[in-house]
């Protein structure tokens, strides 16, 4: 298999919304999956309204990008006082892994919909978090698609909804995009680095990484 190489360009930044700064205004969520328990549309005030009011006062634990929800509901399943709030871009994922949490009887788990840079300064109050992971984020390997990687945005968007002493994780296969997020995050003054807890339930990627032989690293960071 050919070893694929991250690279970054000088010309390519990071953090371009994905769909564009327009696309949370034209979403709706499809008839089929209006009733689907969990599923925030951000673009729609009235599920932000419900949202904001359901998620006050409550102990609020976020991760950008669940993909198909083992790490998002397995985290539910061990803190059934918490809220577990997945933010991920693809409707498609946000269903899988809500009709994951419908099937472990699981009513501590919602997902919003659409990408997480522009999604959480909307339904999420500055500090309020206790805890924020970022698992095995998209590398998005092409030069064409390489603005939409993580970058400061990201992490200023983080450090503002974190909680002083909140804890936020980031995982990767690809060391090289794992470093450049840590550099990025902690050039922001805003984090110092912790040790990474080493019980966290495996996420859809990591379990897959584990059957074929490949390598997943982590870093932690503390908001200040
Ligand atoms: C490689 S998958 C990893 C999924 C899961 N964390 C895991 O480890 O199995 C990355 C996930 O992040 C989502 N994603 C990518 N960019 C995003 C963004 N800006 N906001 C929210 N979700 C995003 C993708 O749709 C996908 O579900």
């Amino acid at each position: 298999m050919v070893e694929k190489v991250f690279r970054t360009w000088n010309e390519v930044g990071a953090d371009a919304l994905i769909g564009g700064s327009r696309r949370l205004a034209r979403q709706r969520v499809p008839e089929e999956f209006q009733d689907l328990p969990g599923l925030v549309n951000p673009g729609d005030p009235e599920h932000v309204r419900r949202f904001r009011e359901a998620a006050a006062d409550r102990d609020l634990v976020i991760e950008v990008g669940p993909g198909k929800g083992a790490f998002l509901c397995a985290m539910a399943a061990r803190h059934p006082g918490t809220t577990m709030v997945g933010f991920e871009v693809r409707l498609a994922f946000a269903v899988r892994t809500l009709r994951r949490a419908v099937r472990a009887g699981l009513g501590n788990v919602r997902v919003v919909w659409g990408d997480a840079r522009a999604t959480l300064p909307l339904l999420v109050d500055p500090g309020t978090v206790r805890e924020a992971y970022v698992l095995y984020p998209d590398p998005w390997w092409k030069r064409s698609q390489a603005a939409r990687r993580h970058g400061s945005l990201l992490a200023w968007v983080l450090a503002r909804v974190l909680a002083p002493g909140g804890l936020l994780v980031l995982k990767s296969d690809v060391p090289g995009y794992l470093a450049e997020l840590q550099t990025t995050f902690l050039s922001t003054g805003c984090f110092d680095l912790h040790l990474v807890p080493p019980d966290l339930p495996p996420t859809d990627r990591e379990a897959k990484l584990g059957m074929e032989g490949g390598k997943g690293f982590a870093v932690a960071l503390i908001k200040r």
